[in-house]
This record gives structure tokens, C-alpha cells and sequence, in this order.
């Protein structure tokens, strides 16, 4: 099952859901983290849950580290323990002057990580269902794409239900095959926006302003939502009453809280040379017309009509039903 939806949208939420929907069932559970420090770590998802699930602390002793992966592998039944453990060794903390005693080169050492994390999937099934789940795939590294690949490959004889999340620039190769659902989660509509803000208010009416503000700028992003209206609460700019909130002066605009800031900058960062085509058309304000762009940035017409019809189609920007365009944040 592949979900796709952009930062915040409620990926993660939906796999945390899922296991609590679980949890009276028997079946066991894999779970991959990606990590956008470690896009370049061979395997870094692997070999950090094998070590997790082995149960290392981080004041045992290599010895007792390896002794952990050792059992973790038997019980498992990896038919080549070795393998396993030289695959969790990779996770072993690496600032460590005595390291494992590793003695294979680190192209041997992935072959076997990609076998033993192979291995306990397909093994796993054997007793009851697994839930692998893997997060953030648009930080995956290359080497566990292949692994992914791999069990991918030979899902079908086994009694896994994988589910990968990853936000929409990265294209799984995966999707095209029959045994692959893909689904993509969209905005909150602005009623069930409305419903999650009065969620997070306890129930009570915030100044219609303020609702309104809020649902224009987070634009059915559940986290933008949630992230804007506890700023609105803790801002100090409101009044609590028996059911509702006031104004206790005039709103001159929601803030950008620092924790969506970094988000959104992320995002525009990722336009690259056209990034300073979109800040130009944000700097005009929350629409501006073609027109307008196209006086105030020194590219030619067709560089940017490209800049705009790849906002559009990343959801920076949407098509007014005029000339003008509207940024959502
Ligand atoms: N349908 C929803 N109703 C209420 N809250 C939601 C909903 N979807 C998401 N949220 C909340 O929005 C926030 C962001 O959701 P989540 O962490 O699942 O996003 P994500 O898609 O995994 O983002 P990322 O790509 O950054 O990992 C969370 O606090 C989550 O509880
Ligand atoms: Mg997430």
C-alpha cells in the first residue's frame, strides 16, 4: 500500500491509527523510519530497526550489543546468522572506538543486511501476519530501495501488508505493480477544518475572524490547521469566555509560527532557480495577476509560464478563475 500526501497531510496519523485499530489482533510488526540526515547511509532504515528490535542499550557493551543481534537472528530463524548480525553491527553506534569486530567489506555487508532484513520479513510471517511499515520513503537511501524492491517482489507469497508513506516528489517504481495499492490523501475540506480546529478549542467559538484566517492560510493542511490555531491560543490576542473566545484586540494578521516556517521554506527551496519567481508573487500578496508577475520578474515569458505551471502543479500556487493566481500560504 503506497500513501502519498504532502508534508503534514496525516500519513503518519493513518499508520498510527491503523496499529491502534490492531491492537487486539496477534501479528508483528517491522517498522522502517527514513531520516533526511541519512538519505546517503546505506540501509540506515534497516539497520536501525534491526538494532532497535534486538534491543541494544546504548551502555551494553559491543559484546552484549552483539550477543542481542545474535539471539534476535536465531529466534528469527535467519538461516545464515552471521548475516543478521553483521547487519545490525552496521547500526552499532559507529563514534565507538571498538567497533564490532567487522570483517567483511562494506559491499559484502550490504548484500547481507539486504538478506537478513529479507529474511526476517519473509520469516516473520511464518508464525503470525507482519505490518511492515515503512515512513518517510522520499528519504530513503538507494540500497534499501533495492531491499524494498526485493520483498516487494515476493510480497505476494507472504503475510505482510507493507505500507510506505512519502510525501508527492518522490515516484515509487512500485506503483506499477497489480498487487500495489496506491492512495493519495488530499486536503481537509472546510467543513471537517472547521470540525478540527473546534477539536483543538475544547468546543468553543473562536471570533469568526480568526476561524476564517486560520482556513484561509492552512488550506485544509491538517498540520498548518492544528500549528496556526495553537498559535492563536497561546498568542495572547484572545479572551476565554464560558463557550467562546473574543478578540481582546483588533487581528492584524496571523503570524507564520517558526515551526512551519522551516516547513514551508523547505518546500520552496526545492524550486530551485524558480523559487524566486513564487516569493515574487508572494511578496504581491496572498493573489496576484499574470500580468502583474510578469512585469515585476526578469525572465522571459516562457521560463515563466514553466515556473508557474510547476507551482500549479506542486500546490503552491492554484488558477484563479480569472487571470489572477492565489498562493495558499
Ligand atoms: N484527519 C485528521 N484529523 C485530525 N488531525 C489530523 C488529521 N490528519 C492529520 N492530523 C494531524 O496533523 C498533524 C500532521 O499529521 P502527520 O504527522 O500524520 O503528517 P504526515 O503526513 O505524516 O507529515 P510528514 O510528511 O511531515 O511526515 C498531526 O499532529 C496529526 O495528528
Ligand atoms: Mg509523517
Amino acid at each position: 500500500m503506497l500513501l502519498c500526501g504532502e508534508a503534514g497531510i496525516g500519513k503518519s496519523r493513518i499508520a498510527r491509527s491503523l496499529c491502534d485499530h490492531l491492537a487486539e489482533e496477534r501479528y508483528q510488526t517491522i517498522q522502517f523510519q527514513c531520516s533526511p540526515y541519512h538519505t546517503n547511509t546505506a540501509l540506515y532504515p534497516a539497520a536501525t530497526f534491526l538494532r532497535q528490535a534486538a534491543g541494544p542499550a546504548s551502555q551494553d557493551s559491543t559484546q552484549a550489543q552483539l550477543n542481542k543481534l545474535n539471539a534476535l537472528v536465531l529466534e528469527c530463524g535467519i538461516e545464515k546468522p552471521r548475516h543478521g548480525v553483521i547487519a545490525g553491527g552496521s547500526a552499532l553506534d559507529p563514534r565507538r572506538p571498538s567497533g564490532p569486530p567487522l570483517t567483511v567489506s562494506s559491499e559484502t555487508r550490504k548484500d547481507m543486511t539486504l538478506e537478513a532484513t529479507g529474511a526476517l520479513s519473509r520469516t516473520a510471517g511464518w508464525c503470525c501476519p507482519v505490518l511492515f511499515i515503512l515512513e518517510d520513503a522520499h528519504w530513503l537511501d538507494p540500497t534499501t530501495r533495492d531491499l524494498l524492491t526485493r520483498i516487494i517482489g515476493r510480497i505476494r507469497q507472504m503475510r505482510v501488508l507493507l505500507l510506505i508513506t512519502f510525501r508527492p516528489d518522490f515516484k515509487p517504481v512500485w506503483a506499477e505493480y497489480s498487487h500495489v495499492t496506491s492512495l493519495t490523501l488530499s486536503r481537509l475540506p472546510r467543513r471537517q477544518s472547521a470540525e478540527l480546529v473546534v477539536a483543538m478549542t475544547g468546543g468553543k467559538a473562536l471570533p469568526s475572524e480568526v476561524q476564517q484566517a486560520i482556513l484561509a492560510k492552512a488550506d485544509g493542511v491538517p498540520l498548518y490547521i492544528e500549528t496556526l490555531t495553537e498559535n492563536v491560543l497561546g498568542s495572547g490576542l484572545l479572551s476565554e469566555e464560558n463557550d467562546s473566545f473574543t478578540l481582546t484586540c483588533p487581528l492584524k494578521g496571523l503570524p507564520i509560527p517558526d515551526s512551519l516556517q522551516a516547513l514551508l521554506m523547505e518546500r520552496v527551496d526545492r524550486l530551485g532557480s524558480a523559487k524566486e519567481i513564487v516569493q515574487t508573487g508572494a511578496a504581491i500578496g496572498r493573489e496576484f495577476t499574470y500580468e502583474l508577475l510578469q512585469a515585476t520578474v526578469e525572465v522571459s515569458d516562457s521560463e515563466l509560464r514553466n515556473a508557474l505551471d510547476l507551482f500549479v502543479a506542486s500546490g503552491y500556487v492554484s488558477r484563479g478563475r480569472d487571470t489572477s493566481c492565489d498562493l495558499p500560504l
